[in-house]
Formats: C-alpha cells, sequence, structure tokens
C-alpha cells in the first residue's frame, strides 16, 4: 500500500527517539554519560540523506528521550571516513590528551581510509580528542593507533578494566569477514597489544560489526558478575537481514569464553533460534552501550534500521531514527543466563501522557473490535492476555479501516509475530512488508507485552524484556486506531492499558 498523498518525512519525525534534523544517520557511537549529560554521537552524512562521507553527528539528552543536535563532532577528510567507535573519559590523563586542570574525553574510531590516504584499502583505529566536554575534537597526529593491515578491522569499543594486577584499558573491535571479535589491551589508548579473539560462533550468516562486552551481576547478586559480549551481524538475522546477537560467559581480562555458544563454527540454519538475539525484528542493529552511565546502568541504543533497505525509506532529508534507550540486566530462565532488556529513561522520567486508556479484564472474542477512546499516534501499551481457545490473539496498532500494525501471539506456534505488510507505506523497497516472529511462550499461562509505538516504529518488549522485537512503520497520520482481535477461538483480557502521548 503506498503513502497517502499528504504524508511527508515530518509526519514519520519520531517524538521520543533520536533523528538528525536532515541528514543520513546509522550506529549509535560514543554513547558516554558526561557533564550530566547522556552523550549520542552516530555515523552520520553531514551532506545528504543516503550513506557516505562518514562522520560524527552528537546529540545531548537529560532523559534518553528527547534530544537535542550539535554541529558535527568528528568529520571526514580526503583521507578518511569516520566509522563506528566509543568515547571513554580518561580520567587520570592516561593518554595524555589532557590539561593540568582538565582531563580529556577520548573517542577510537575506525579511520576507513580512502584513496588520497597512504593506508589506502585498510581500516584501523584512531583517536581524537576533546578539552570541552565532548564539543569539539581534535584528530590525534599520529593516527592510525593500532592497523592490523586490514580492510575491515573496524568498531572498537573501549572500557577501563580492573584486572587482579592493575587496571588498564581494553579494546573489543571485529575482524568483520573472519566472524571474529578480537581484544587489546592499553595503558594509554595509544600503544595496543593483542589479548585474544573470539569467534566464529554461533551466527555467521553476515559479517561481524559492532561488537561490546560488558559484565553484568546475574539476578541482580554481585557476586555473581558474568561477561556479555555483544555482536552484530547482517545480514543473518533471525528475520532477515541485520541484527545482532549476544553471547553470555567470562572474561579473565585476556579472553572472553562463552557459556552460551550452541555451534561452534558456521551457521546452522535450523539452529538460529537457538541462537541468542538482542532484538528479534528487523531494525535494532550496531547497539552498543554506554560508558558511565549513572549508577552502573547498563544502557545500550540501537540503529532503528536495517542495512537491507535502510537507504531507501520514505523519510529524506532526514533518514533513520535510533531506538529508545534500554536498560539491560541478566537473569536466570530455565537454568540459562539471559538479557532481560526495559526500556530506560533519564533521571526525570517520562512526560506526563495526554490521555490514558484503561479496557476492562474479560473475553477477547473472535474477530477484530476498534477500542472506542484508546486511539493515538505515539503510545505506551501494556496488554495482559491468556490464549484461552484462541489460534491468535493481539492487538492492532497505527490502525484505520485499511492499514495497521498486527502484533499477535501464536501459543501453538509458540511464537510472537509483528505483522506490517499492511502498516502504510511499504512499497519503497521489496523486503519491507514482513511479517516477523520471535519464540515466545506463556508466563504462569498469560502473555505480557510492553508496546511502544511512535510516529515510525513498533517496540515489543514480551515477557518482562526477555524478547523484543522492534520494526520500523510508517502509517498514514490518520492511522491511530487501536483493535483488539483473537481468531479461531475466545482468549481472555487480562489487562490493556494504554498511554498516549501524540
Ligand atoms: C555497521 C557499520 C560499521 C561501520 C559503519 C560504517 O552498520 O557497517 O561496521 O563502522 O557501519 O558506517
Amino acid at each position: 500500500m503506498s503513502a497517502s498523498p499528504a504524508q511527508t518525512a515530518e509526519d514519520f519525525r519520531p517524538a521520543f527517539h533520536y533523528s538528525a534534523s536532515n541528514t543520513w544517520l546509522n550506529d549509535p557511537n560514543g554513547l558516554i554519560f558526561h557533564g550530566g549529560l547522556y552523550h549520542l554521537y552516530y555515523q552520520n552524512n553531514p551532506l545528504d540523506s543516503v550513506w557516505g562521507n562518514m562522520s560524527w553527528g552528537h546529540a545531548t539528552s537529560t532523559d534518553l528521550l528527547s534530544w537535542t543536535e550539535h554541529p558535527v563532532a568528528i568529520t571526514f577528510d580526503e583521507h578518511e571516513d569516520i566509522f563506528s567507535g566509543s568515547i571513554v573519559f580518561d580520567r587520570n590523563n592516561t593518554s595524555g590528551f589532557g590539561t593540568a586542570t582538565s582531563a580529556p574525553l577520548v573517542a577510537i574510531y575506525t579511520s576507513a581510509y580512502k584513496a588520497a590516504s597512504e593506508h589506502q584499502g585498510t581500516q584501523a583505529q584512531s583517536l581524537a580528542y576533546s578539552l570541552d566536554g565532548g564539543y569539539s575534537w581534535t584528530k590525534y597526529a599520529m593516527n592510525p593507533v593500532l592497523t592490523r593491515n586490514s580492510p575491515d578491522f573496524r568498531d572498537p569499543k573501549v572500557f577501563w578494566h580492573e584486572g587482579e594486577a592493575g587496571g588498564y584499558w581494553v579494546m573489543v573491535a571485529v575482524e568483520a569477514l573472519d566472524y571474529q571479535v578480537v581484544l587489546y589491551k592499553s595503558m594509554d589508548l595509544i600503544g595496543w597489544e593483542l589479548l585474544s579473539s573470539f569467534g566464529p560462533a554461533n551466527a555467521t550468516g553476515g559479517i561481524w560489526e559492532c561488537p561490546d562486552l560488558f559484565p553484568l551481576p546475574l539476578d541482580g547478586d554481585p557476586e555473581n558478575i558474568k561477561w556479555v559480549l555483544t555482536v552484530n551481524l547482517n545480514p543473518g538475522g533471525p528475520n532477515e537481514g541485520s541484527a545482532g546477537q549476544y553471547f553470555v560467559g567470562g572474561f579473565d581480562g585476556t579472553r572472553f569464553v562463552s557459556e552460551t555458544t550452541v555451534t561452534e563454527g558456521m551457521e546452522d540454519a535450523a539452529r538460529i533460534n537457538d541462537y541468542q538475539w538482542l532484538d528479534w525484528g528487523r531494525d535494532y542493529y550496531a547497539a552498543v552501550s554506554f560508558s558511565d552511565a549513572p549508577q552502573n546502568r547498563r544502557l545500550m541504543i540501537g540503529w532503528m534500521n536495517n542495512w537491507d533497505y535502510a537507504n531507501q525509506i520514505p523519510t529524506a532529508p532526514w533518514r533513520s531514527p535510533m531506538s529508545l534507550a534500554r536498560e539491560i540486566s541478566l537473569a536466570s530462565i530455565e537454568g540459562q543466563p539471559r538479557l532481560i532488556q526495559n526500556v530506560a529513561t533519564g533521571s526525570s522520567g517520562a512526560p506526563a501522557p495526554l490521555s490514558t486508556f484503561s479496557q476492562p479484564a474479560g473475553p477477547v472474542r473472535e474477530g477484530t473490535v476498534v477500542l472506542p477512546g484508546a486511539a493515538g499516534r505515539v503510545q505506551h501499551l501494556e496488554f495482559t492476555v491468556e490464549a484461552g481457545s484462541a489460534q491468535e490473539v493481539g492487538l492492532v496498532v497505527r490502525g484505520s479501516g485499511n492499514e495497521g500494525t498486527r502484533i499477535g501471539i501464536n501459543p501453538a506456534r509458540g511464537t510472537i509475530y509483528v505483522d506490517r505488510r499492511n502498516s502504510g507505506a511499504t512499497g519503497f523497497h521489496e523486503s519491507f512488508p514482513s511479517i516477523d516472529s520471535a519464540p515466545l511462550r506463556a508466563v504462569d499461562g498469560s502473555y505480557t507485552l510492553e508496546i511502544y509505538v511512535d510516529h515510525c516504529s513498533v517496540e515489543v518488549f514480551a515477557a518482562d524484556g526477555q524478547v523484543t522485537l522492534t520494526q520500523l512503520i510508517f502509517p498514514s497520520p490518520d492511522s491511530q486506531e487501536v483493535s483488539l482481535f483473537a481468531t479461531g477461538g475466545t482468549a481472555t483480557l487480562g489487562a490493556l492499558r494504554i498511554s498516549t502521548y501524540a
């Protein structure tokens, strides 16, 4: 179905997700909480609304919901594009980039060298530093600081690690085509030595990009710390195209050892549902965590798009939103360590909704029923249901008589799905109209979903954050209805509460 004639890119401008004002973005980079602000840098084309001229854009937020755009932070030049990477606060001035009064922020980014460079054809790791809290950046004169003479060595994520024999910087990066995460160590961010590598493991249906490595307490127990290695791959996700997987295990300061590897080596397509996915939808990629988040929270943001159709989504001159920020924790589920993800806000929390709606508990009979008084474009829905005799039960959001995004549970298959085939504008790419699903089982007989709807997205968090599914949609601004549906029998609604923000 095509967009209605009145539709413009501004109709899709998210309310609670970052988008650049009028340019292209992809991966989040250099996420750090610093100076009382969440800083989001990102892969940006400052000159266009498609990928190219890669630079680091910059935005800040206090609540992780509304963002202020700043001038481009680190800009491409004739020698290099500035690919993905991270930022650390070098509080002890190990790098020497600081002054007597000011410790530096240091960006570790990938130099993707171009024809004019003596390093042409390679990707290597470089530094830039800021002495004004992250607004202006100076490239280090001796870049790059780490090369393997490889064309696909990129996406460094750096953190400070306190080992038994003292502290040091650890970098995780990828050899993308080898499905390998490589780990390095440094005392000063300038000299690096190889520690180890990890992979191939589990999903290898696409090149590996944008890794992260961080500790989390299992079940909230500070005595039981596990390490989580995340790595994105493109394509090869569980519902086609780009996606992120994770491993849980141990890190001894040198080597990451996974406890959750299903198969070593190349991908076994039949096992794809056994791998651990950061998100099962099509539009959550290159997710990476903040450095120095308050209260030791582990917060992540992903790029809400998919390389399959990223350059074609109908939002030019801006193109691509970021996901909502997520707080990540680790829980034992059926004896296995699994990530739990929930939407995170800054300390000020979410704004007050314009209106709220609540549907009384009771039967959901076969058919689709529009809920009077529930309509909206930007919503938070909390939905608990028992499937009963229904074959499928769920909600339609951003609906009208003609279109809508269907979010359904199929108990016999043990899945949740998002069907966006009739969600609005879908014709810009052949792979966009899709039904995407994830494994989901009832917990104590019922299913609980939290759904965040914005002007161009649906993010579903199921089973208290055990399963997430993120999808772009491009509905008409007139499509605002919420419906309940069941097929093949009767389900029982436990609760449906909706907060509407626009
Ligand atoms: C992931 C990625 C990274 C690279 C960047 C370039 O989406 O391909 O591997 O650093 O995008 O924009």
